[in-house]
């Protein structure tokens, strides 16, 4: 697989109707010395002051095209982010998934991959452990602008590919360490994506996923006729012994469950920064532990795989 040839075909999707107005306001954007803040909100002050310049106060800071920016960047799924005053209120509040995760692992001096890393929220907070390298994977013409906007200020060297988890295995060059949280129960096919996973890592590389399951100690899955919580694309939800099953099958020789959560009202929610419904609208509204479709609610398995 030519990867050069993907990247430039797929740099032309910058040029789409939907994404070039947003390329275009990116390049409006001044130079701005900045300190990050690498913490729940990630958050952008003025660095020359060392202290949260409200927008608007400073004369080289354009809040309203900041503003303007961001509103047109919608729908924020993941963050939370904080510009210079200005509060990005994403529909996840990603922090919680993070420190969930933060006791099982350290990322110094590792080749990381985060695979479907959205606008790169994780990825910014991973800078904290200093990585070798930082490399998201998310072929999304906006997720990628969005990120773009946000580490036009925060200079990062994360290197973001518009590339799939499909392409993986043709890297370039091998990972330590490869996140792949909330894509599992999107692919139709998800023993070849664990598969793909494990072509990612160099020898003793691990891998920290999450998926949704459902309860149960038999090797079942889940197949969701239409939809799961409203969203389409959900081919498999397994049991953790199923997700173990495919896990070791794929190759991977050490299988370990790090955690699992429900999904609250307060992980996932309407903001004034997404357009359209969230979670309280994907539950029964009788009874919040099943889905509008009658499954069980959306319930997430972590789990650390090693090669
Ligand atoms: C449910 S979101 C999960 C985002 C983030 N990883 C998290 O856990 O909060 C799924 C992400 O996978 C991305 N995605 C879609 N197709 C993909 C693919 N083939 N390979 C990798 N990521 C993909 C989407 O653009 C989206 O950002």
């Amino acid at each position: 697989m030519n990867l050069e040839k993907i990247r430039i075909e797929r740099q032309k999707w910058m040029r789409w109707k939907n994404i070039a107005p947003l390329r275009e306001a990116l390049d409006g954007l001044v130079e701005l010395t900045c300190k990050c803040d690498l913490g729940d909100t990630i958050r952008l002050t003025c660095a020359a002051r060392n202290e949260e310049v409200p927008l608007g106060c400073k004369e080289n800071i354009d809040a309203e095209l900041i503003k303007k920016t961001a509103k047109i960047l919608m729908p924020w799924r993941k963050g939370p982010f904080e510009l210079f005053g200005l509060f990005i209120d994403s529909e996840w509040q990603s922090q919680i998934k993070y420190n969930l995760l933060r006791p099982h692992f350290n990322l110094k001096d590792k080749r990381v991959a985060d695979i479907g890393c959205n606008n790169g929220y994780y990825l910014f907070r991973m800078q904290e452990d200093d990585p070798a390298k930082l490399v998201g994977f998310d072929p999304s013409a906006l997720y990628k602008t969005q990120f773009d906007f946000i580490n036009h200020f925060v200079k990062s060297d994360i290197v973001y590919e518009l590339l799939g988890v499909e392409h993986l295995p043709f890297y370039e060059e091998k990972f330590d360490i490869i996140f792949c949280l909330g894509v599992l129960y999107h692919r139709s096919d998800p023993i070849a994506m664990l598969k793909a996973l494990y072509k990612g890592l160099d020898v003793k590389g691990e891998v920290i996923l999450d998926t949704f399951m459902i309860d149960g100690d038999e090797e079942i899955c889940l197949t969701p006729k239409g939809s799961y919580s409203k969203i389409p694309n959900i081919y498999f939800v397994p049991t953790i012994p199923a997700l173990k099953n495919w896990c070791l099958r794929s190759g991977f020789k050490k299988f370990e469950v790090l955690e699992t959560s429900l999904t609250c009202k307060n992980e996932q929610r309407r903001t004034e920064w997404i357009e359209g419904q969230s979670l309280e609208d994907f539950l029964d509204p009788d009874d919040s532990s099943k889905t509008i479709e009658g499954y069980s609610a959306p319930k997430r398995v972590y789990v650390r795989l090693v090669k």
